[in-house]
């Protein structure tokens, strides 16, 4: 796998197993891409170098290091999982316009950088596309501390009064993550108190408040919808180390491959309580599984005839992220259940190649589908449209009758970790191909 930008484009080859169980053995979960990518932002309040582990090695986060350097930030891996960020030297305040376009974290920046430099520049950021990604609530919020929002082409150009930031009391019209993280950073390094009111609960945010609070940053609320900051000064803990959580969309992806392609698949390293809402899902399919302590083991899914909604939700509702995943688990379940995603408004995109495979559903608006199960499904050439649906995508092509081929591998290497040695280690025939 070649990184970035110029890299030549790939696809998987996998052969489906026809609804067949016959993977099994067992998989190690990677640290959570969702809560490395903050951390990674969070260098910038630092005065002395960060080191970071369990880093999953993957292109979202080495955009996020390209984009750290670019801004002259010394960033060093030292070994698979360690990154090493020495933000003494970063002067720059103008996000790179290429690298900020491919990663839609690439905005978490500008809270330290607007707060500690009292300026900063963007582009709109990019990432997947799965509906308008509007940016209002970070203008919105950086206005109440204080800042100047201009456009100068595709640029935003913020900047703060000459004293810095100032704590202001916000509400979240939508409690979106990475502007809770956003707003965390900003408000650390403003003067007076800041108030973060309908805040993001999801693990990846309280694990970065919970990093930021033992580094010395006066945050209370972390866990609740409020949050209160008491600005201050950059943080001079001495040898900060975080260590990334478990990622649960990745948990969740093979307790799916478990339920419909393993005889028993041992899912180690993972937080079954950041879990709580999908496991329900999964036990109201008749998934068979069993958790202890970090490790979930899936024996297979008993086909008991169900009917009822899934909503997506904020955390602890059921994850966006596992939404696609959890679809083509529905075309094997036995009777109808409604999707019903309310947080993205393009999400549901990827359905139509699902019911050119054998798929049977019935699309009621951008937002609603009712899958009907089970139906077989046939092999097919797809195109990973973003980093969740292009996993779905994976999913279906394990379960399916002969052998896919699914392009745009970067979407996929985006968000999962060497996922096709991860697979064939427990069986799957799939090979990444040069096209
Ligand atoms: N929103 C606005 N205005 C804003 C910000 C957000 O209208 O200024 C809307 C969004 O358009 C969306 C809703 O608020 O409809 C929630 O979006 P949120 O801001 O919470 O999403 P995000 O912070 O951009 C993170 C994850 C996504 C995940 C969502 C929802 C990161 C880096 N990304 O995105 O992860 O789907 O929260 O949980 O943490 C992925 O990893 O594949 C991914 C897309």
């Amino acid at each position: 796998m070649t990184k970035g930008r110029g890299r030549r484009e790939e696809a998987f080859v996998v052969k489906g197993l026809a609804g067949r169980r016959q993977l099994a053995g067992s998989v190690t979960i990677s640290g959570s891409k969702n809560a490395a990518l903050p951390v990674l932002a969070a260098t910038c309040l630092f005065e002395n170098p960060v080191k970071l582990q369990n880093i999953p090695s993957i292109e979202d986060i080495w955009c996020m290091q390209e984009l750290l350097g670019d801004l002259g930030a010394v960033v060093e891996t030292p070994r698979k999982g360690t990154c090493i960020v020495d933000p003494r030297r970063v002067k720059k305040t103008t996000l790179n316009r290429y690298i900020s376009q491919r990663l839609r974290a690439s905005i978490i920046l500008s809270g330290p950088l607007l707060a500690r430099h009292k300026r900063v520049a963007f582009p709109h950021p990019g990432g997947c596309v799965i509906g308008e990604r509007p940016i209002d609530i970070f203008l919105k919020g950086f206005q109440e501390m204080g800042a100047r929002v201009n456009r100068r082409g595709e640029q935003y150009v913020l900047t703060a009064p000459r004293a810095g930031l100032t704590g202001a009391d916000l509400f979240l019209r939508v409690p979106s993550v990475t502007a809770t993280e956003t707003f965390v950073m900003a408000a650390i390094l403003a003067r007076g108190i800041t108030t973060i009111r309908n805040a993001a609960l999801e693990p990846e945010v309280e694990s970065l408040l919970r990093f930021l609070s033992s580094c010395g940053a006066s945050i209370s609320g972390i866990g609740t919808p409020t949050l209160t900051i008491h600005g201050g000064s950059v943080l001079k803990r001495r040898s900060p180390l975080y260590r990334a959580i478990p990622d649960r969309l990745e948990a969740g992806c093979f307790l799916i491959f478990g339920a419909l392609c393993a005889k028993e698949l041992v899912i180690n390293r993972c937080n079954p309580d950041h879990l709580r809402s999908f496991l329900n899902v999964l036990s109201r399919l008749g998934v068979i599984f069993n958790v202890s302590g970090s490790r979930i083991v899936v024996r297979g899914m008993r086909r008991t005839q169900s009917k009822f909604t899934i909503k997506t939700h904020e955390y602890p509702g059921f994850p966006t992220d596992l939404q696609a995943p959890l679809a083509i688990l529905l075309t094997q379940a036995r009777g109808e259940h409604l999707i019903f995603e309310t947080i993205f408004d393009e999400r549901l995109q990827y359905l139509g190649d699902l019911v050119q495979m054998g798929a049977d559903v019935k699309l009621w608006d951008a937002h609603r589908a009712t899958i009907y199960g089970p139906t077989k499904i046939r092999a097919r050439t797809l195109r990973s449209p973003d980093i969740r649906a292009g996993l779905a995508f994976l999913i279906a092509a394990a379960v399916a009758v002969g052998e896919s081929t699914i392009h745009n591998v970067y979407a996929i290497d985006r968000g999962y970790e060497r996922i096709e040695k991860k697979l064939q280690r427990i069986g799957l025939s799939i090979e990444r191909v040069e096209v």
